[in-house]
């Protein structure tokens, strides 16, 4: 007897089984948020808005210039910028859990503010670090909705 079909049999064995796995990871855990089409238009696109202002506060971040950056963070994306993107109409159509990281979001950005300013008052490397944290909880926020909410 040949190995061959044996070798054939178990490579086969071996690709079903990462079939499978892979279905399993495609498994959808997030939920499902229903709005009116018009509302998920609207979300939808606060949410590129939000991606092109992180893109925003890196590009400033990355000139050196940490006041620029403060100012985008509380015109597009801080506590203040709620209004603006009709936050609290939106927050109607959200569960509990959603609408708490989307504050969450808003009082990061604020806070990345106060962090950015006081790092233009004494720009050292201690101040860049913290600045970077800051930054990156904003960024928890956005991935922590996504991880648990879907709109389609
Ligand atoms: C409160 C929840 C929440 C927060 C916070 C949030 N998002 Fe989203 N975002 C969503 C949901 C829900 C979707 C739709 C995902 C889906 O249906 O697959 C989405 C979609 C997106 C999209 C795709 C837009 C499109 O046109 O398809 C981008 C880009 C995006 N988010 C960027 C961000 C960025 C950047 C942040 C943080 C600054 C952020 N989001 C914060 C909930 C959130």
């Amino acid at each position: 007897m040949s190995i061959k079909p044996f070798t054939t049999a178990i490579v086969g064995l071996s690709m079903l089984a990462l079939a499978a796995s892979g279905k399993a990871q495609e498994r959808d855990a997030r939920q499902l948020v229903k709005m009116p089409p018009m509302v998920q238009t609207h979300m939808l696109s606060i949410m590129r808005s939000h991606l092109k202002s992180l893109n925003a506060i890196l590009d400033t971040l990355s000139r050196g210039d940490v006041d620029a950056a403060a100012d985008v963070a509380e015109r597009q994306l801080g506590l203040s910028s709620m209004s603006l993107h009709g936050g609290s109409h939106l927050a109607q159509f959200m569960p509990e859990g959603m609408k708490a990281i989307g504050l969450q979001l808003h009082k990061a950005a604020s806070r990345f503010v106060i962090v950015a300013k006081n790092a233009e008052l004494a720009p050292d490397r201690q101040a860049l670090h913290e600045t970077y944290a800051a930054l990156k909880e904003i960024t928890d926020a956005c991935i922590a909705c996504h991880d648990a909410y879907r709109l389609r």
